[in-house]
């Protein structure tokens, strides 16, 4: 395990209207391409967790996953997650089983507003086809496991702050939705 950060205790945290975005959801939901927009939109830094832990571990999470296993990629992803929201307000978008972790789902709750990013199965299926790169769903039927992560998380990321449709529409409606309920949440910029 090369990603040696700290982990932050979940503390009291800024009001709402002002923390970082995060942005969760399964694979193939949009989080990256819609997180860097909204991050243009409101003018704030953007940071994608699975990068970051790439860049602190040196190596692919494919290459990861298969090197040291998923709990050791969920501690990588837990500190990273933390060193990133105890820094300066930005956008985050999650890989799509940190909110599923539950330290890092307190931390979340604690120093960002989490704007879950919903999308059905035909959508995420879709888009998953076309980067086969991600570990969870090298396997003999991703669609099954892809149904079963659905089960599994959706309940859990419904807890986020906000919930927006991904319904295959262009990202940019998707941020201007995000936009607008940020905006009655009285986040600057967003209205
Ligand atoms: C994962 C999602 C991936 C990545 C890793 C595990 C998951 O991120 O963090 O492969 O558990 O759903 P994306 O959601 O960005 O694909």
């Amino acid at each position: 395990m090369q990603v040696d950060e700290q982990t932050e205790t979940p503390q009291e945290g800024l009001p709402r209207a002002q923390r970082s975005l995060v942005l969760v959801g399964l694979m193939g939901a949009g989080k990256s391409t819609v997180g860097r927009r909204l991050s243009s939109a409101l003018r704030l830094p953007f940071h994608d967790a699975d990068q970051e832990i790439e860049v602190a571990a040196g190596c692919s999470i494919s290459d990861f996953f298969e090197q040291y296993g998923e709990k050791a990629f969920r501690d990588g992803e837990r500190k990273v997650i933390a060193r990133l929201l105890k820094g300066p307000r930005h956008v985050l978008a999650t890989g799509g089983g940190a909110f599923m972790d539950p330290a890092t789902r307190a931390l979340i709750k604690c120093e960002g507003l989490s704007i879950w990013l919903r999308a059905d199965i035909g959508l995420l299926m879709e888009r998953v086809v076309k980067r086969p790169t991600r570990p969870l769903l090298k396997n003999d039927d991703p669609r099954a496991t892809m149904e079963r992560l659905m089960a599994e998380r959706y309940p859990i990321y419904a807890e986020a702050d906000l919930t927006v449709d991904s319904n295959g529409g262009p990202h940019e409606t998707i941020v201007q939705q995000i936009l607008q309920e940020l905006a009655k949440l009285g986040v600057k910029g967003a209205a």
